[in-house]
């Protein structure tokens, strides 16, 4: 899992601006966690975000932030392929589409998602509205 120390420094002092106003919207809640050119289109880039594994996937058109977690034996996405829209977990297999965040063989599995947006060729990612 790749984590730049600089990419460190910004979510720490995006997190210490956040943390002394609670009353704030939830737009202030995004956090800045990568440069858009740092998740090309066909790829994904794990990150670790405030003690949260997240992994950002270019796919399907749009930029996804999913728990970088499996959830069939939490094992990291991150290592595992992408194919178009559909990312397969490199333990045992069990594919996902990237669209959805659902399992694609197993009905109701489904990963745990994050808002996105994108500002100034920035990846913003509300770690406390995940889905
Ligand atoms: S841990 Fe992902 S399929 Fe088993």
């Amino acid at each position: 899992m790749k984590v730049s120390p600089a990419l460190s420094l910004l979510v720490a002092a995006a997190l210490r601006a956040n943390a002394g106003d609670l009353g704030k919207a939830a737009a202030d809640s995004l956090i800045p966690v990568a440069d858009l050119g740092e998740v090309p289109p066909g790829s994904k880039l794990g990150l670790r975000v405030a003690g949260t594994r997240i992994l950002l996937v270019n796919a399907g058109g749009g930029i996804h932030a999913f728990e970088d977690r499996c959830r069939h034996r939490d094992v990291p996405l991150c290592d595992g392929k992408l194919e178009g829209a559909v990312l397969t977990c490199p333990a045992h297999e069990w594919r996902y589409d990237t669209d959805t965040g659902c399992a694609i063989e197993r009905p109701g599995v489904r990963l745990r998602s994050f808002p996105v947006r994108i500002e100034a060729a920035r990846i913003l990612v509300d770690i406390g509205g995940s889905r």
